[in-house]
């Protein structure tokens, strides 16, 4: 999740845009950019690292050759959380066109960027990085014939994917034009002057006024006024607001904790995770290399913590779709283990920030014995980037709630399209069975966006109930465990309330006596082969006086019957339901521990990232 700012108005906008970037270091970057306009051309310094590169970079420039461009009045900038191409100056932002007469900035992932890449090619474009982004300059200039909003409109609607960008071009003074499909953008509406960006922090010190871009729609700002308008080019009206934020609520982009600002970015996170990889009906994981592939007879999966927990629906998903013995097991125990590893093998190591020690070790000890090892991870040149044979990245943006959410879902969307992945390469789903499955993958942003909203209330009444509770059970079977555990452990994190999760059919194996007339029981019940099993496992639970809190699908029946109350999430394929039943359990605890007043942002005694043993 890059960030992206704009300024055209009377005032110079270099500093303004380089605060502009400082107020969005929090959604993470790897390297910064900024084009200004200055006198009929465009002027471009970019810089890998912190933002302090970009600044003296700037600086050098200011006090260097050419022309004084802290003059500009008109101009984009960009920090950039890598998802396609490596950390280089030539893949930070702005790109540029062949002729250098646009620029853009970019958020987000252009999924038909190789298809338009080689379109343009053929057009006789030069490309000048690795990144999907680019394409978008090219474009924009191929369509372009004097007025900038109308190519915007034409490339916009040449593009897929989920993004947000801004453009410039040296022909139009004084003009910006941005267009958003998914990601965010938002117009600052000032005196004279006009902000686009893809977060209020960007601008919020200069002003409170600003006008919200829909999906779908093209803006354009010009120092005098804002002009809104459809696919078609149809005029759109829209208001202005004034947000009555602080700086610190603004970084949290109006939500009061990082951890609920990224429990709402979940559905964007599975989206940018996602986007490119499933082309069509099927799924493309260029970083799974048939060479990779060759000879793998089983799959070891390595992780701690929730990381651990997005890998064991993995395995359900592996196994199921692509009959490929999967074995699991935390890293801090497979290190010791002295485990029977090897050439055969595909070993994937899972770690959201790329550091975790015991991770990190099992992967080089899963190497070292000749396994191929596969690092799935949200950071680039991340450790785990460096002890990995090949990676798949996770899209979810910096993540700074210590208790992980959207990297999670990210990491599970990883796991379905492995699952989906593998199963293509050994041919065991029939075709229609991975279009039905692609298909349902992409809907599971926009089911994840309408569970947030319907499932908040809800939640909230039956945390407000259940704060003070001295205990809590989760319990789930087959692919419901892993939910059932990760839900248990997002509790115990920020709530410090003693909490256990248990494979329901253990239940009568001993934890059963834990029970009381107290005890709230969260159970999943989601669509699965042995729900019957799980409904009987929370009759079990009720007769010894407990309250079932169960976690269900739409539509589903004899739920009610069997547990207290029902939090339902929207249908899909049953293996698919854990992305969407851990919401609601997140939600659980982070209102069970705000009521209890506790920091869930910095709970106590952990560490974002453990990079100790
Ligand atoms: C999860 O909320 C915790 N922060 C913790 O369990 C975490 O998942 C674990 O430390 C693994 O971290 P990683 O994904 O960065 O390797």
């Amino acid at each position: 999740m890059c960030g992206i700012v704009g300024y055209v108005g009377e005032r110079p906008c270099r500093d303004l845009l380089l605060h502009g970037l400082q107020m969005l270091e929090y959604r993470g970057y790897d390297s910064a950019g900024l084009s200004l306009l200055v006198d009929g051309r465009i002027d471009s310094v970019r810089a890998v690292g912190h933002l302090s590169e970009l600044q003296d970079a700037v600086a050098r420039r200011a006090n260097g050759s050419g022309p004084p461009d802290f003059e500009s009045t008109t101009g984009i900038a960009h920090t950039r959380w890598a998802t396609h191409g490596g950390v280089t100056e030539d893949n930070a932002h702005p790109h540029f066109d062949t002729k250098d007469r646009v620029h853009i900035v970019l958020n987000g992932i252009v999924e038909n960027h190789t298809e338009l890449r080689r379109r343009l090619l053929d057009a006789g474009a030069e490309f000048t990085s690795e990144t999907d982004a680019e394409v978008v300059a090219h474009l924009i200039a191929h369509h372009y014939a004097g007025d900038l909003v109308e190519a915007v409109r034409a490339a916009y609607n040449d593009l897929r994917g989920h993004y947000a960008f801004v453009a410039m071009t040296a022909d139009e003074p004084g003009v910006l034009v941005g267009a958003r499909k998914e990601c965010p953008l938002i117009v600052g509406v000032g005196e004279g002057e006009q902000f686009l960006a893809s977060a209020i922090p960007a601008f919020l010190r200069e002003t409170r006024n600003v006008k919200l871009v829909n999906d779908g729609e093209i803006v354009a700002i010009r120092p005098d006024g804002v002009r809104f308008l459809d696919a078609s080019g149809a005029r759109l009206d829209r208001e202005t607001i004034e947000v009555d934020w602080d700086a610190e609520t603004a970084e949290k982009g109006g939500y009061d904790t990082f951890m609920l600002k990224e429990i709402h970015e979940q559905p964007d996170a599975v989206a940018e995770t996602i986007a490119d990889r499933t082309p069509g009906d099927h799924v493309e994981l260029a970083e799974l290399s048939d060479e990779l592939l060759a000879g793998v007879r089983r799959i070891v999966i390595v992780a701690c913590g929730t990381s651990y927990h997005a890998g064991l629906v993995g395995r359900y998903a592996i196994e199921e779709w692509a009959r490929l013995p999967v074995e699991m097991d935390i890293a801090s125990e497979y290190r010791y283990r002295n485990p029977v590893v090897g050439s055969e093998d595909l070993v994937i190591g899972i770690s959201q920030s790329g550091e975790t020690a015991d991770t990190l070790a099992a992967m080089r000890l899963a190497r070292s014995a000749g396994a191929k090892v596969l690092a799935v991870t949200n950071v680039m040149g991340s450790q785990a980037t460096r002890d990995a044979d090949a990676v798949i990245f996770t899209r979810a943006g910096l993540e700074i709630g210590v208790a992980a959410t959207k990297t999670f879902v990210s990491q599970v969307a990883v796991m379905y399209l492995l699952g989906i992945k593998l199963a293509q390469v050994r041919g065991t789903l029939a075709d229609d069975v991975i279009t039905r499955l692609v298909g349902e993958l992409k809907q599971l942003p926009h089911l994840m966006t309408e569970l947030l909203e319907r499932v908040d209330a809800p939640i909230r009444a039956i945390a407000d109930h259940w704060k003070a509770t001295e205990f809590f059970l989760y319990l789930g079977r087959h692919v419901g465990l892993p939910v059932a555990l990760e839900g248990a452990l997002k509790l115990k994190e920020i709530s410090y309330i003693p909490t256990d999760a248990y494979a329901a059919g253990e239940m009568k194996h001993g934890p059963i006596a834990l029970l009381d007339k107290s005890t709230p029981v969260v159970c999943i019940a989601t669509d699965m082969p042995i729900l019957d099993k799980v409904l009987s496992n929370s009759a079990e639970v009720r007769a010894r006086g407990a309250h079932v809190i169960a976690v269900a699908t739409d539509g589903s029946t004899g739920i009610d019957e069997q547990t207290d109350e029902v939090i339902y999430v929207p249908k899909s394929d049953w293996l698919l339901q854990p992305i969407l039943a851990i919401v609601p359990l997140q939600l659980l605890a982070y209102y069970i521990a705000t009521e209890r007043g506790l920091n869930v942002d910095k709970p106590r005694n952990l560490a974002k990232t453990v990079t100790v043993e």
